[in-house]
């Protein structure tokens, strides 16, 4: 392992009806609130009205940005950062997923600062401090809950930038498993695909001893896919929707990643993909995952795929070469994936070569190499895109 610090300030408050716990949390930090949600899912299942009336409870004057996009744009964060200013917000609550707790990161942020935030965004300024803000999650998928990343599109540029600040922790999360019920299939595979690229860019590091932080790994990777078919039949299930959203949360809280850095660079096509074509981010991983598997496997590093392989997919080593192994349990991931119903090939959202050059020039333009297991270059990137089509 490589020495570390871990910390982590985001009060989790998890479970059925905790709620409640929302009226003293916010009542901490400010009395004028702002909310901000997305496309209006929190209305049709009753969270929104359930969250006012808990900040009733507390007298609190509230304010409201919706329309938060899958995908949350530059554009809205500035709507956000200007309602902020204009009426002295004190606290921020994000209700939603990923999106809009990163959009409402964004927009605490640029709350404390006269910088325009796609400059934090794009890392030509440093954020210096942001608004307290909390978060009522629904939909299980990107940790974004306990960590302090956020990623944000400027649609004009065709960019998406993964960012973070040591201000952007949320100040608690209440997680009930109940809010998640509402989630439609897709969204619910496509979180389920998420959390799990999340572990996988974990596991594939280049330090050595790190057996707690492997078995933590193997361990969320089978969690989530033991569950997965069963949550995919019975969709209220509360236990499966509960052991969904923990995984989600734990598999990008940076509990994993103590003592060495993960790789990340499908991430990094990802978003490249997302910011072109504005598929949803955990369909552009489920398609690009193995395929980065397969094009930086080899010799040196065949050992942590077949450990994968043995480990997470059971399979069989007798009479078998380490690449053997190796490849058959990348299989076994792609075919795990289809079987709960996420995509496969950039065609199945109609994506074909005329786009990959754009989307490896979008790869490359926060730094010409990216990824950390392997360095990864553009022409990489280009023949990653071109396996996946
Ligand atoms: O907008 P509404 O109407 O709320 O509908 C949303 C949205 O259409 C819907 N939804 C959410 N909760 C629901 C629900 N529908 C019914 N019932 C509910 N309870 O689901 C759709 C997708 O929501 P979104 O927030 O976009 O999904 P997700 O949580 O997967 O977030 C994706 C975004 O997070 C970024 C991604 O790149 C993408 O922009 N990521 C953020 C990370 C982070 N901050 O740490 C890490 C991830 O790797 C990821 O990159
Ligand atoms: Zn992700």
């Amino acid at each position: 392992m490589e020495n570390f610090t871990y910390y982590n300030p985001t009060k989790l408050i998890f479970g059925r009806g905790q709620l409640n716990a929302l009226p003293n949390e916010v009542a901490q930090y400010g009395k004028k609130v702002l909310i901000v949600y997305g496309g209006g899912s929190i209305k049709r299942n009753g969270i929104y009205d359930n969250v006012l009336t808990k900040l009733d409870e507390i007298d609190a004057e509230v304010f409201e940005l919706s329309g938060v996009e899958p995908n949350p744009r530059i554009s809205t964060v500035r709507k956000g950062v200007e309602i902020c200013k204009k009426e002295g917000v004190e606290f921020l609550l994000a209700i939603g997923g990923g999106s809009t707790i990163d959009c409402t990161k964004a927009i605490a942020t640029g709350a404390t600062t006269e910088v325009d935030m796609w400059d934090i965004v794009t890392k030509k300024e440093q954020a210096t401090d942001a608004l307290p803000f909390g978060t009522v999650l629904t939909l299980a998928a990107t940790g974004s809950e306990m960590n302090r990343g956020s990623v944000i599109t400027n649609w004009e540029t065709n960019e998406k930038h993964g960012w973070g600040s040591p201000y952007t922790s949320p100040k608690f999360s209440i997680l009930d498993p109940a809010h998640t019920y509402s989630v439609p299939r897709d969204q619910t595979v496509y979180g389920m695909v998420d959390m799990m690229s999340h572990v996988l860019e974990h596991y594939f590091h280049q330090t050595t001893n790190t057996p707690i932080q492997d078995r933590f790994c193997e361990s969320l990777l089978k969690t989530v896919m033991e569950t997965a078919p069963k949550l995919l039949e019975d969709m209220e299930n509360y236990e499966y929707r509960e052991t969904i959203m923990l995984s989600g949360t734990l598999a990008l809280n940076d509990m994993l990643s103590m003592g060495f850095r993960g790789d990340w660079a499908t991430h990094n096509l990802e978003h490249a993909v997302s910011a072109v074509h504005d598929i949803p981010h955990g369909g552009g991983l489920a398609i690009l995952f193995p395929n980065w598997m397969k094009h930086v496997m080899d010799e040196q590093n065949v050992a942590r795929f077949k450990q994968l392989a043995v480990r997470v997919f059971d399979v069989e080593t007798e009479g078998k070469s380490d690449k053997e192994v190796a490849l058959e349990g990348i299989d076994q991931l792609r075919a795990f994936w289809s079987s709960i119903g996420a995509p496969s090939t950039l065609a199945d959202y109609d994506i074909d070569e005329s786009s990959v050059q754009e989307m490896a020039e979008k790869t490359v333009v926060a730094s010409p190499q990216f990824g950390n297991f392997k360095k990864l270059t553009k022409e990489d990137a280009v023949e990653i895109y071109k396996a996946s089509l």
